[in-house]
């Protein structure tokens, strides 16, 4: 390989904490927790894995935040209490072991749970039903069900039920930092989905209403864990359940919704599209990645989508990326910057590794 990768290899700080490299795992879900949403042994050695191969960031699966309507898979895990919290510490320190920044995704799964054992129904920001079918690898099948409309107060829960996992993400568990997740079409994400969210309230309408929840929950968050924990929303388009969607403004909204969440004090903002440096809206336009550097200049910009394309991941630092994330090309080389280092080839990724169910194969845990 003859790509200068050094640019990949240079430390940054985000609020305060050095990450010793450009290159993060990105979130996957894989379903190895215990049938009640504790961390496993699988799960801290799948993890363990990937900060010894170098990353300089370790980024979880989406971690369900309340004992309420958040989970959405089953052998998902959870942070809804202590025991389910103390589960994660093993997990924490194999990942610091190496000396890569922990950050805990935490996700509310609204109208797309599959399955969660605390209820049998589902909610949305209004009673529609979700586009696309569920996801087989984790169990699903057929259509998502109708949600309920959600109401304030239980709007009022989700909320809680973030910042109250947060805390115990960073109080308890250990971990470095907190990622909300406001992307890939779950509740966060339907809330700022126009067709999703049809609500005449403060949440619902205009853009600045409909990226309400995303701020509230990270206001929420930051005032639980405090000015010194990094922490970070993910943003995208695309959803699993609909993956060309686009913001009906396009540039506009992306300046509202950016915008909005640099001026609520977000420490990083983790952007993800199929192929990270396409143009967002328009052919010759900018990347969504460039966009959140342009509307949010002082927060670090995480970029995902295709960077196990090692040239492209390059030039992502010279488009607003200041860290890049990589999931598919985690799962086939766990060790993917050392390898880079050692001028090494990349191993393609092999999707029978998420076959027939995405769970955590013992052939990962050998590579
Ligand atoms: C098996 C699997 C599970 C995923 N689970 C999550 C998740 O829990 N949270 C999330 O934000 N993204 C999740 N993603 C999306 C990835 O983070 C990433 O955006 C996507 O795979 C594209 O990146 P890549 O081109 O590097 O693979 C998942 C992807 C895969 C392949």
């Amino acid at each position: 390989m003859d790509i200068d990768t050094s640019a990949l290899f240079a430390p940054i700080v985000i609020n305060g904490h050095t990450v010793k490299n450009r290159l993060s795992v990105a979130p996957m879900t894989r379903i190895t927790a215990t049938e009640d949403g504790r961390a496993t042994e699988t799960m801290t050695r799948y993890y363990e894995r990937f900060a010894r191969g170098g990353f300089g960031a370790v980024i979880t699966e989406g971690i369900y935040t309340d004992q309420a309507f958040s989970q959405g898979y089953v052998h998902q895990p959870g942070m809804t209490d202590e025991v389910q919290a103390n589960a994660w510490k093993p997990v924490v320190s194999g990942i610091r072991a190496h000396g890569a920044l922990a950050i805990a995704q935490l996700m509310h799964a609204g109208a797309i749970s599959q399955s969660n054992r605390f209820r049998d129904t589902t909610v949305g920001p209004s009673a529609i039903q979700p586009k696309g079918e569920q996801m087989a690898f984790y169990h699903g099948k057929g259509r998502y069900a109708v949600p309920a409309a959600i109401s304030d107060e239980q709007i009022a829960d989700v909320v809680t039920g973030f910042a109250e996992s947060a805390a115990r993400a960073i109080g308890i568990a250990g971990f470095d930092a907190i990622e909300i997740h406001g992307a890939n079409g779950y509740l966060l994400d339907q809330f700022l989905t126009d067709y999703a969210n049809t609500r005449s309230d403060r949440w619902g309408g205009t853009t600045q209403n409909r990226v309400r929840l995303i701020l509230e929950t990270l206001k929420a968050v930051r005032e639980k864990v405090g000015a010194e924990v990094p922490v970070g929303v993910r943003i995208s388009q695309g959803k699993v359940n609909d993956y060309g969607h686009k913001w009906a403004d396009s540039e506009r909204d992306a300046e509202i919704v950016f915008g909005s969440i640099a001026d609520a004090g977000v420490d990083f903002i983790h952007v993800t599209d199929f192929e990270a440096w396409q143009p967002a809206f328009a052919p010759g336009g900018p990347s969504l990645m460039r966009l959140a550097k342009q509307h949010a200049p002082k927060a670090a910009i995480l970029a995902n989508g295709s960077l196990h394309n090692i040239d492209r991941a390059v030039a992502a630092l010279d488009d607003g990326a200041d860290v890049l994330t990589i999931a598919r090309g985690a799962l086939a080389n766990p060790d993917l910057p050392r390898r880079l280092s050692e001028r090494a080839t990349l191993r393609d990724f092999d999707p029978v590794i998420l076959g027939p169910i995405a769970n955590i194969k013992d052939v990962e845990l050998a590579m």
